[in-house]
């Protein structure tokens, strides 16, 4: 076990070096020691950016489900792998031990074959935060199948984009869902989304809420019976190292979401080895990620990292705010979490609640807490740090993307010295570089540039499904021979990493990546919009809120302007979802647009801050009237 769980500094740079200077060596001894391979590689790896190509680990045989739960048999078969905390705290807590999973998960790759399920074959799973989420994706895995998990809270139009671009030809969905005191009725939205979904065959049901709802004959099926005649007993597939393993949507800044297809061995491999060094886990502790598994930080750290690893994994239905504020901090207390891993946007939530909803529960369970998804203000970590972790636990703040499969710069619990608002150091095998405007890589400490990481990492995702001109375009050629992360961060006078947000017109809302041009698409569909314009600015809890700006087509005075709002809101959940709802909308005559007609965001973000002293030289714009009125007109958005 040398090199898997890295103890203190020194060694975390003598591992950081050799894993930079050997990167084929490092891994291999990694790949040997820690997992179960049908077959072992040919070739520890193979790579070419400028295709882009990589291979990590070819030749190489292996089924993710023998080693997340098959391995564990023998030796941990009567531990638990996920414990489920539903949403009502009435209801009571569900503990699944290694051997339970194998058994379902084993019944429900049964139900998949009965069902013509076949390797390569893709399958939708539109289900809330209960264990058959958990269980349906590694049912998928252990006969090849490849899942796309899709955010049980997007809307029907989202749903059957992503449905059609992967033609899935089944879709494993629930009655309703439950999130604080409302339920959600997914069948409701499936329904809809398979009006537009022509591949879909069959329709699994899981029955969560007992509501009324309407099956389709021939189409829909309700799951539980058919899993009691299952057989428990279902040999893996054997996968291929770079064969598929999941596809996970991501929105772009442009265009469709972008199907994101992450590989087998590489995925494994990178995200159980980060899973233990990031969290520092040790073999009874008790593991909680709040996230979603609709998102990469469900599927690396709840699902796959913590059960390649043999671990206890927390599975919790509900929301932060339900029946109290103090739900989190409850959970923690009755299940005497050891690592916590939650978002800032969370975290800014919770500290606006006081401290008595905090200091009501024994946290003193927590050793290390983990921080995702967007920048964490100084603020929210001192409170993080101050009154969770009780400056005894250290934060880690994890930088990275769907697209990177696992956590990419981070501390490393009780060796990295923490500092607030950065993600310090790059993991073991991750060699970053900041990049200038003019392509140049920026040496030395001390600067800023954009993020590019210049080496491949075993769980970088291979292609966008069906489109890999568009995965060479968005990542591999803005800078030559490099993957280029959107994201632009410093480096300090030690070398830790700050990211300091997107340099895209990608908007990070409470954690969620949305992108500017669908939510304008979406908007412009409402009959009287003829033009908008979607930007950030800055939001206390959620850290960005977006602010649109509107032409109408009719600019008279007598529109009734909140109904518009709200109208214009509306099409947004439908399209999208109720997460890209803009919190602020100016109507406005125009927008300021350069001579070769794009619209110039820069001004219109920096109105929306409410920061117009310095909005740079207006003077080349086509309509450099315009920005006066749009700044007259700001005080009047809501
Ligand atoms: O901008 C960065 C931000 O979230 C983006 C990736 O979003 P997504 O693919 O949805 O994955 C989120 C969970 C891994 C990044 O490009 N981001 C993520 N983590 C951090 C972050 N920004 C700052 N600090 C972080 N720790």
């Amino acid at each position: 076990m040398s090199n898997y769980h890295i103890k203190h500094l020194e060694e975390y740079y003598q591992v950081y070096r050799k894993s930079v200077r050997e990167p084929e060596n490092f891994w291999e001894e990694v790949a040997e020691e820690h997992f179960m391979w049908r077959k072992k590689w040919d070739n520890v790896l193979s790579w070419d950016f400028s295709k882009p190509e990589v291979k990590w680990f070819e030749g190489a045989q292996l089924n993710i489900t023998e080693n997340c739960i098959d391995r564990h048999l023998a030796t941990r078969g009567n531990k638990t792998a996920i414990l489920f905390e539903p949403n009502n705290p009435n209801e009571a807590s569900i503990s699944i031990s290694y051997k339970e999973l194998s058994e379902r998960v084993n019944k429900f790759a049964n139900v998949l074959k009965d069902h013509g399920i076949e390797k390569g074959d893709r399958v939708c799973i539109y289900l809330p935060m209960i264990p058959k989420l958990a269980v349906s994706v590694l049912a998928c895995a252990r006969i090849g199948a490849i899942h796309s998990v899709v955010f049980a809270g997007f809307s029907s139009t989202a749903l059957s984009t992503r449905i059609n671009d992967s033609q899935c030809k089944m879709v494993i969905t629930s009655d309703g869902s439950y999130r604080g005191s409302k339920t959600i009725d997914l069948k409701g939205i499936v329904d809809e989304a398979l009006n537009d979904c022509s591949c879909v065959e069959t329709v699994l049901v899981v029955k969560r809420i007992q509501s009324d709802i309407h099956m389709e004959s021939g189409r829909d099926k309700w799951l539980q019976p058919l899993l009691d005649n299952a057989s428990s007993i279902c040999p893996v597939e054997v996968m291929n190292a770079e064969d598929p393993l999941f596809i996970l949507y991501t929105s772009g800044s442009t265009g469709m979401p972008k199907g994101m297809v992450h590989t087998t061995a590489g995925y494994m491999v990178y995200t159980a080895y980060t899973f233990k060094n990031v969290f520092q886990y040790r073999e009874d502790d008790i593991y909680w990620c709040t996230a979603d598994i609709g998102w990469i930080t469900g599927h690396s750290y709840i699902v796959y990292g913590p059960l390649a690893n043999g671990a206890t994994t927390v599975m919790f239905e509900g929301v932060p705010s339900y029946p109290d504020y103090g739900r989190f901090w409850e959970i923690v207390q009755k299940h005497k979490i050891n690592q916590f891993y939650t978002a800032p946007t969370a975290i800014r939530a919770l500290a606006k609640q006081g401290l008595e909803v905090v200091e009501k529960y024994d946290l003193s369970s927590l050793k290390t807490l983990g921080s995702v998804g967007e920048p964490i203000n100084e603020e929210a970590w001192h409170w993080y740090n101050d009154n969770i972790g009780k400056k005894k636990s250290p934060i880690v703040d994890t930088w990275w993307q769907t697209e990177t499969g696992g956590i990419m710069i981070t501390p490393i619990p009780f060796v990295t010295p923490t500092k607030p608002t950065y993600a310090t150091l790059p993991f073991i095998g991750i060699q970053p570089a900041l990049m200038d405007e003019n392509g140049y890589e920026i040496k030395g400490n001390q600067v800023d540039g954009r993020l590019c990481i210049k080496f491949p990492w075993p769980s970088m995702a291979r292609t966008i499904w069906g489109n890999h001109q568009r995965y060479k375009d968005t990542y591999f050629s803005a800078f030559e021979n490099k993957y280029f992360t959107g994201d632009g961060a410093l480096r300090d006078e030690v070398g830790y990493y700050r990211i300091t947000g997107r340099v895209d017109d990608v908007i990070i809302v409470s954690g969620h990546n949305l992108g500017t041009a669908p939510i304008e698409d979406a908007v412009n569909e409402h009959p009287a919009v003829a033009e908008s314009a979607i930007v950030g600015f800055p939001h206390d809890v959620k850290g960005n809120a977006l602010y649109g700006y509107v032409i109408l087509k009719d600019t008279g005075e007598s529109r009734d302007h909140t109904n518009l709002r709200k109208e214009i809101n509306q099409i947004i959940t439908e399209h999208i979802g109720p997460i890209a709802k803009l919190d602020k909308i100016q109507f406005t005559p125009g927008l300021p647009k350069t001579r070769s007609g794009k619209i110039m965001r820069r001004i219109l973000r920096k109105i929306a801050c409410n920061d117009t002293s310095n909005l740079g030289d207006t003077s080349t714009l086509l309509n450099p009237e315009v920005v006066q009125s749009i700044i007259d007109g700001a005080k009047d958005s809501k």
